[in-house]
């Protein structure tokens, strides 16, 4: 497909700005002469209808939940319901504007005060911020609070390290080595579980905190989360929950409670939110009451009188972490979505995600090998079955035929610490009918490798692109448009 700049056609774009109806300035006075351009922008011209056309064609070529089932693992990529599309799009919130005065905006605040008690209640916490964009964000956002709380301690220069399991997932260490933590990590037992007396060896007092999800990336609960917190505490340092997991135990069980200090949830996956490409993310962080000093600021309070302010009159707070006060369409979306399902709805929505996955991993069970072959929660972990005499049909092969089958392929190559690893989440959302459909279409993908290997390997067939280097679109991405117009 071309690309905008080569469907440029000079003098195909009509539009004209409306005649100016403010004074001119002079701008040699407003900005210094060294900033003028010299040469033309260099923008493609295109008409109208071209344009539109462009931009249809390439949202064709998308998929989205809309489109079908979306099982990446570790991403809970949860049909997002219509209704938050719509409240989010209201007028009184989508015209809001963060600089209004507060007493105009009362409704927002309201909101974002209520969305926080909720989330406090489902996780088990006393207190919440909605700034962070992102689960990453979130995680940087919550270490920084158990920085805070290390320092104001005396303990900082002290408590250098942060924990991490082999099987964390990569922001993890990378949020806490951005905060300037030296990361250590501890490794998982045969359950796939924190080895706990690894977990001791790595414990010190030079430790900060423990980052931990709950299920891991395994889908296994953390059988031994309490004696896991207890001797994180006991050591001097404070549980970090990465709630990327939370469909697994919403409604259910709670970080709170078992202990952890610090959460970050993702809206975006969870709460039913727009996620990836989609649109913004969302990463609240919650906190236990003596954390709360710490929050990136302002926190929105309730006054004597019922009405909602920003406070920003807290001496121990990180700062702000976001401008403003986080993705507030996201907050919007969430908050319709928790309202819409009840309590009820959200142990009912985390049953079935559960149910969904161990329906799947049972099905499968002849087909693939499953490293771990235990009940799971929200998502499971499986490999290609290893076969006699081997097989040169490999993970990477079977996630690009699942694309002819019409499916986005799962999570693959990850956790690390399963060689070949394939991670299917197929949430909640996704009905009996489509689970079958999907179970079929992975094992007719087994059967191929076992007697068709070629037509696995040279998958995807369907697609307007095979094989992406991907590596070179990581490390080498073209970016700009450099040829010149004509
Ligand atoms: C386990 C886990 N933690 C953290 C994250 C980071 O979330 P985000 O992509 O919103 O930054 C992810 C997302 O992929 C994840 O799966």
């Amino acid at each position: 497909m071309k690309l905008l700049y080569e469907k440029h056609v000079k003098g195909s774009n009509y539009f004209r700005f409306p005649l100016q109806d403010l004074p001119e300035i002079d701008l040699q006075e407003t900005l210094p002469e060294e900033h003028w351009r010299e040469t033309p922008l260099g923008l493609p011209e295109l008409s109208e209808v071209e344009a539109v056309r462009h931009f249809t064609a390439l949202s064709k070529r998308a998929f989205g939940v809309d489109d079908g089932m979306y099982p990446l693992g570790s991403c809970t990529m949860k049909y997002n319901p219509k209704l938050g599309e719509y409240a989010a799009r209201l007028p009184g919130f989508a015209h809001i504007h963060p600089y209004q005065p507060v007493e105009t905006a009362q409704g927002a605040l309201e909101l974002m005060y209520e969305l926080s008690l909720m989330l406090s209640q489902i996780g088990g916490m006393d207190a919440f911020t909605l700034q962070p964009a992102a689960g990453a964000h979130g995680e940087a956002t919550g270490i920084m609070i158990i920085r805070a709380y290390h320092k104001h301690r005396g303990e900082d220069e002290q408590r250098r390290v942060i924990l991490v399991p082999d099987s964390a997932h990569g922001t993890n260490p990378a949020s806490a080595a951005n905060v300037g933590y030296e990361i250590r990590v501890v490794k998982s037992n045969e359950r796939g579980r924190v080895d706990l007396e690894d977990l001791k060896a790595k414990l010190g007092p030079d430790v900060a905190g423990l980052m931990l999800t709950n299920p891991n990336t395994l889908g296994l609960f953390e059988t031994d989360i309490l004696e896991i917190s207890r001797l994180t505490h006991e050591a001097g340092g404070l549980l970090y929950y990465d709630g990327a997991n939370l469909n697994a135990i919403m409604g259910v069980a709670r970080p709170g409670d078992m202990g952890f200090d610090v959460v970050h949830y993702n809206l975006h996956k969870t709460f039913a939110t727009p996620h990836g490409g989609g649109g913004p993310g969302s990463g609240p962080v919650g906190v236990k009451k003596f954390l709360e000093p710490f929050l990136p600021s302002p926190v929105v309070i309730k006054n004597d009188c019922g009405g909602y302010e920003l406070d920003d009159d807290r001496p121990l707070s990180i700062g702000k972490v976001k401008t403003f006060y986080g993705n507030f369409g996201v907050c919007v979306r969430a908050y319709a979505y928790i309202l819409s399902l009840g309590c009820e709805g959200i142990k009912r929505a985390c049953q079935h995600a559960v149910l969904n996955a161990n329906y799947i991993r049972k099905q499968l069970a002849d087909d693939y090998d499953f490293p771990i072959d235990e009940l799971c929660k929200h998502e499971f972990v499986c490999a290609p079955k290893k076969l006699e005499g081997g097989s040169d049909v490999h993970t990477l092969d079977v996630a690009k035929r699942l694309i002819d089958f019409g499916y986005h392929p799962p999570t693959i190559y990850f956790p690390l610490i399963v060689d070949e690893a394939i991670m299917i989440e197929p949430t909640e959302t996704e009905t009996k009918e489509r689970l079958d459909d999907f179970i079929a279409a992975m094992k007719q993908i087994a059967k191929e490798r076992r007697e068709t290997p070629d037509v696995v390997k040279a998958a995807p067939h369907g697609t307007v692109v095979k094989r992406l280097d991907e590596t070179r679109a990581a490390r080498n991405p073209i970016l700009k448009y450099e040829e010149p117009l004509s």
